[in-house]
């Protein structure tokens, strides 16, 4: 069996309270896992709690828990954020498991016993709030230089680590390792750390108990930081499951945030050179996410919940904005313009458009039925083009994966979009379909695969999106789902990738057996920003998205002229109880008096309603709204600012027709 491909997360500090920065690692890992998953490569998804340390132990002691208590209650504020965001980890680690101690100590005593572990005595500044020991040099203003907050000056017996005796090994794996620390520019950046000299590291603490024992040493526990580190070995069978372990380890990817770096590219490839172990292939190192241009934190209340984000545009709009805004390893900004924005022109517009479009014209062309396959030899030089476009897709967008390089993988395929689009336009289909020509059918196959090819690059992004726009193709019928169906038909051998699914041409319908989409509900809808504001409240609104006019069936001016439209006068407005949405409306039509109940609330108040001249229709059948009588219906608009009624630029008398 081939070693899967292995994804971690840092393991997140159990007391924190999850925000959007924990989010994008773990987001990030989940993609990778699943493109690998879909390319049919086996898988392990690592993530976890980091549970030790003086942090933990005084707010326990605060709390007037146990720090285990106080573990075992927050804990679940990631897992159930994890569960929410679809994370498909395959384990989730938390230090404070006893297979995890067990793993902790072995690779520490197997570093002393290899003699690179000596007692000595610690003395140096000390921030407790970020658990770092900080050297004269690093203070700023005698203060630590990331939080800005007093640092105490400790001495006491500890365990060090030679990482002194690594400086020439670790410069000689980078230099053998380009890729070992991702992008570039954070390489550099260690590569000169480590050049400028690298002094022992204290891996053990005696100022307080809540962590790993040092076998043998209890009044020392192990560093947090040498003890978290090895969950990464801890989760894959190290040390009593050796089969495992060497059928695992190396790691391929870590993703941490660029805060962690060091960690991640100097100690921990010092741990593992010492303790003779593979190192991981990649370290990659993301950006920072400020919120508004703001550094995010805790006294400045900016701090970006995932969960209220998730209430307002969904968990893969969400997903999808991380990765699309921002350049991975670039910090970004977070603001409810840009997710806003995003949201509306690439999800609602771009491929909100493409999707309702193709599925309308099959709906409409070809009575559901997915578009029978044509010859790829006898497609015309346009339609050939435009194949041999979509099927350069896969081979793109997995580059770009394989360097996590996910905006540009998103880019790739937001191009094959507004290409398909394009497409569209250029071909007109329904004027194909109004002179019979055969094109119809090869234009049309284009663009059923051009959607379902776009659903396979997105489905690692917005994996329930994908999944059941899968299913509103007709593929869940016809071969199975996504998530079942691809990994097995596209597994990936050691040095060959089979790409069926991945290719132009995968879903043939015939006669024999026909496949039909199944067009369900609109999957990207637009965001509408309410009066309220997201900028406070991540409080946004859903808008139904219409179809492109020309798509739409043609109808003559004698059904038009069954619609009764007369003007209106609102001569008097109230609240419908117990609904937000609903006003009683008493509406002079000329020749009587109508009651109306219209769902216009939320945009107009009762008081501004009376007096306003506008638009009902007279004739339809009445109605009962939350129990209430309405006698016809007012027309209205609603767009990105909200929704507006149909009026006059000046006052015509009630009951004119409207024509
Ligand atoms: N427990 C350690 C990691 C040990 S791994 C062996 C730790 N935990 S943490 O809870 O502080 O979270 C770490 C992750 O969250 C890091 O990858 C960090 O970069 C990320 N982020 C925290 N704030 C962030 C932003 N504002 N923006 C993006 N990511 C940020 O460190």
């Amino acid at each position: 069996m081939s070693k899967p491909f292995y994804v971690t997360t840092p393991i997140y500090y159990v007391n924190d309270v999850p925000h959007i920065g924990h989010a994008y690692t773990t987001v990030a890992a989940d993609i990778m896992a699943r493109y690998n998953r879909m390319c049919g490569r086996e898988v392990f998804f690592l993530t976890g709690s980091d549970e030790h340390g003086q942090k933990v132990e005084k707010a326990a002691i605060a709390g007037g828990e146990t720090p285990q208590q106080l573990a075992d209650r927050v804990v679940t504020r990631f897992q159930d954020l994890w569960k929410r965001l679809n994370i498909s980890n395959n384990d989730f680690i938390r230090t404070t498991e006893d297979r995890h101690k067990k793993a902790a100590q072995h690779l520490f005593k197997h570093v002393m016993d290899k003699g690179d572990i000596y007692l000595g005595a610690y003395e140096d500044w000390y921030c407790t709030p970020c658990e770092t020991f900080l050297t004269e040099l690093q203070l700023v203003e005698g203060a630590c230089p990331d939080c800005k907050r007093p640092v105490d000056k400790i001495k006491e017996e500890s365990y060090f680590f030679r990482l002194s005796n690594y400086q020439e090994a670790l410069l000689k794996y980078y230099e053998e390792h380009p890729d070992f620390i991702r992008p570039e520019s954070r390489y550099n950046e260690i590569v000169s750390f480590v050049k400028g000299g690298l002094r022992d590291l204290s891996v053990s603490r005696m100022s307080f108990s809540w962590g790993i024992p040092v076998t043998g040493h209890p009044e020392h526990v192990i560093y947090v930081w040498f003890d978290a580190l090895t969950n990464y070995l801890t989760s894959v069978g190290y040390p009593d499951d050796m089969a495992r372990f060497e059928g695992s380890w190396p790691a391929d990817l870590h993703l941490i945030g660029k805060d962690i770096l060091r960690f991640h590219a100097v100690y921990w490839p010092a741990f593992l050179l010492s303790a003779g172990l593979p190192l991981p292939k990649r370290i990659f190192s993301h950006g920072w996410w400020t919120v508004e241009g703001e550094k995010m934190s805790k006294s400045k209340g900016n701090v970006v919940n995932p969960h209220d984000v998730i209430d307002a545009v969904g968990v893969d709009a969400f997903r999808y904005f991380l990765f699309r805004e921002v350049p991975f390893g670039l910090d970004g900004d977070f603001s409810t313009n840009g997710l806003i924005g995003r949201i509306n022109s690439d999800l609602a517009n771009n491929l909100g458009n493409l999707v309702s479009r193709t599925l309308s014209m099959i709906e409409k062309y070809y009575g559901s039925r997915v578009p029978y396959r044509p010859e790829k030899d006898a497609l015309s030089p346009d339609d050939r083009q435009f194949a041999d476009l979509l099927e350069n897709l896969h081979g793109e967008v997995t580059a770009h994966m394989n360097q996590q390089t996910f905006s540009k993988a998103l880019d790739t395929v937001w191009q094959r979009i507004d290409a398909a689009n394009r497409y569209i336009v250029t071909n007109e289909p329904w004027k194909l379909a109004s002179e019979k020509s055969d094109r119809l059918e090869p234009v049309m196959y284009n663009l059923y695969e051009a959607v379902r090819l776009v659903c396979l690059e997105i489905y690692a992004f917005m994996p329930a999106t994908a999944v059941e726009l899968w299913t509103q193709l007709g593929l869940t019928r016809a071969v199975g789902a996504l998530e079942d169906i691809v990994p097995r038909c596209a597994s990936v051998t050691e040095d060959r990738v089979r790409r069926e699914p991945f290719q132009w041409g995968w879903v043939k319908s015939t006669p024999e057996q026909q496949i039909t989409i199944e067009k369900g509900r609109q999957l990207f809808p637009r965001i509408e920003k309410t009066e309220k504001n997201l900028e406070t409240k991540n409080e946004v609104k859903k808008v139904e998205q219409t179809a492109p006019v020309q798509e739409m069936e043609r109808i003559s001016i004698d059904d038009f002229a069954k619609v009764e439209l007369r003007t209106g006068k609102i001569i008097a407005a109230e609240k419908v109880e117990k609904s937000d949405k609903l006003v009683k409306l008493q509406v002079d039509i000329g020749t009587e008096t109508r009651q109306v109940v219209a769902g216009i609330a939320k945009a107009y108040g009762p008081d501004v309603l009376v007096g306003r001249n506008v638009v009902i229709v007279a004739n339809l059948k009445p109605a009962k709204l939350m129990g209430i009588e309405s006698q016809g219906m007012l027309l209205a608009a609603s767009d990105e600012n909200g929704l507006a009624l149909a009026g006059f630029e000046r006052d015509v008398a009630p009951g004119s027709r409207v024509k």
